[in-house]
């Protein structure tokens, strides 16, 4: 089967999605596997976010049209409010508590809302302004960059930036 960035980027929102329903069916003693699912998570939305930011949304908004333009906008608004806000709120709850299980659900229900709008709106137009080449160039590249020194080193950075540090603290204590 050919390449196809739209159906990675896809295949990983599935993948995140899967992870949101782990968590969400584990109780306030769950503490260590709360944590573990949360890593999981982080160094699942992590790259797909970054690279969507960095590669995807660019070449999406260089082709847009005036739709396609409000389409990025709201994207891009949309991982500024999960970066800067949902998920730092989760780091400062306990994982213990109804309190984590009640934001850990909020960010969870921001990712699926997110990714349906993607899949929904910002993908179908993508598939029509991009030629099945490209599609399976960009795939090719978001895979490279994956494996790469500097994808790991700005994973590292920004789990440190969300505040990981501090759950590491308390899941190990
Ligand atoms: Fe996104
Ligand atoms: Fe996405």
């Amino acid at each position: 089967m050919a390449r196809d960035i739209l159906k990675t980027l896809k295949r990983e929102h599935d993948v995140l999605r899967a992870l949101f329903d782990e968590i969400k069916d584990t109780t306030d003693r769950a503490v260590k596997t709360r944590g573990e699912l949360l890593e999981k998570i982080e160094a699942s939305l992590i790259p797909h976010a970054k690279w969507e930011e960095q590669v995807f949304y660019p070449e999406f908004m260089e082709r847009a049209d005036r739709d396609g333009l409000q389409t990025h906008a709201e994207a891009l608004a949309e991982h500024h409010a999960v970066e800067t806000s949902v998920i730092p709120d989760v780091h400062a709850a306990d994982p213990g508590t109804p309190e984590f299980a009640g934001r850990v659900k909020v960010f969870g229900e921001f990712i699926d809302h997110h990714a349906k709008e993607e899949e929904k709106t910002m993908f179908a137009m993508a598939r029509k302004m991009f030629s099945a080449e490209e599609l399976a160039d960009l795939d090719e590249r978001y895979e490279n960059w994956k494996d790469s020194s500097a994808a790991q080193t700005l994973l590292v950075a920004e789990k440190v930036k969300a505040g990981l540090k501090g759950t590491v603290r308390s899941i190990t204590r």
